[in-house]
């Protein structure tokens, strides 16, 4: 029997994330610090196994639908293709994707599909290399070009890019907007939210998804077409006419908490209801002190109940998170 993961506000999570490293190969400066995440201790990771068998009771006793690893980023794990395998084996039939940086895809791609991946959403701001390498602190945007151009060629589509906005990038939004149409992409921007590590988000530095039309309306004819689904985060709009299409994820000036149908798990294996929220369930010290199934599902069940109606953004007494986007995983 399901009994599903409902919050006091009648949404139900059918969507599990889970962040499986804090390590990453770039340093983005609005997720990031430039020294990285403290490493977290190898024995506080959940392992392949773990992750599976958390996986594989949110799929058969909590409803859960569609499973997404992040990070960090999910490539610096090297036991990623066996937490796929793990996964896939102890729920068939469940769509896993992953939402990467790309770098060194080029190399696992078939593995990764051998393994059981669906597809990939890939987080690319810019297509011009100097710009690149100043908001991620790294040069490596042909590895990235090439992490895609492998997804694509073994299968792991639909391909979403992601893109934050940030001041710095926008004048490149149009050309990154191309760019993806050429490759078969569909581009979806992000409204920066206040996750980074530094903590230096601004309401006023921010750009809007309206300051984002106005820059694409400048290149190509665009026209609303909606949600894929009323839970998705991104509104589409067609481009030039279709098929093409560019979405965007409005975080901030459009909030979409009311029909989030999301769960977290951290990689140290607690439950995070929100992105927003530090209050934390401990799974991983239930399961290795040798909780059953039954009784874990329903400590999650427990956990997700008591999420909060949204971020709160705009209210005075918002407080960003103790943990940045890169301890989270978007
Ligand atoms: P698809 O099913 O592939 O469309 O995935 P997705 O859009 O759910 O996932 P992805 O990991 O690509 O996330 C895209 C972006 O949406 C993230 O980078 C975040 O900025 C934002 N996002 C994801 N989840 C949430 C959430 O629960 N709340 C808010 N406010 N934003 C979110
Ligand atoms: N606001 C919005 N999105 C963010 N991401 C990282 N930091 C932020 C932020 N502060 C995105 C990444 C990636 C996903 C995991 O989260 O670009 O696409
Ligand atoms: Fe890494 Fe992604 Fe954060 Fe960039 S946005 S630092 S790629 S986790």
């Amino acid at each position: 029997d399901v009994a599903y993961l409902v919050d006091k506000f009648g949404r139900i999570a059918r969507d599990l994330r889970v962040s499986i490293t804090e390590k990453c190969s770039l340093r983005c400066t609005y997720c990031m610090p430039e020294e990285g995440l403290p490493a977290i201790p190898a024995d506080q990771l959940l392992s392949s196994d773990e992750i599976a068998r958390l996986v594989g009771l949110a799929v058969d006793d909590l409803g859960i639908r569609e499973v997404r690893f992040t990070g960090g980023e999910p490539l610096m794990r090297r036991d990623l293709e066996d937490i796929i395998a793990a996964c896939a084996e102890r729920a068939p039939g469940i769509p896993l994707s992953m939402t990467t940086n790309a770098i060194g895809l080029e190399h696992r791609a078939a593995g990764l599909v051998r393994a059981g991946l669906s597809r990939v959403n890939v987080s690319l701001d810019t297509v011009d290399r100097a710009e690149f390498a100043q908001l991620t602190r790294r040069d490596r945007l042909p590895s990235v070009f090439a992490g895609i151009r492998a997804a694509a060629r073994t299968g792991l589509t639909p391909i979403k890019v992601n893109a934050v906005l940030m001041p710095d990038t926008l004048a490149g939004a149009a050309d990154l907007l191309a760019w993806c149409i050429d490759e078969g992409c569909e581009l979806r921007f992000i409204e920066q939210m206040p996750l980074d590590a530094d903590h230096e988000w601004a309401r006023a530095n921010m750009i809007t998804a309206a300051q984002l039309l106005d820059a694409l309306e400048r290149r190509f004819e665009l026209a609303p077409i909606g949600r894929e689904d009323p839970s998705a985060p991104a509104e589409q709009w067609s481009v030039d006419g279709g098929p093409a299409t560019v979405g965007i994820i409005a975080s901030v000036t459009r909030s979409f908490c009311g029909d989030c149908d999301r769960t977290r798990l951290t990689a140290e294996g607690t439950v995070r209801s929100c992105l927003f929220s530090d209050d934390e369930l401990d799974l991983r010290a239930a399961l290795r002190s040798g909780v059953d199934d039954h009784d874990l599902a329903m400590l999650w069940r427990g956990a997700m109940w008591n999420k909060w109606a949204g971020h709160g953004i705009d209210s005075a007494d918002f407080v960003p998170p103790h943990r940045s986007m890169g301890a989270i995983g978007g």
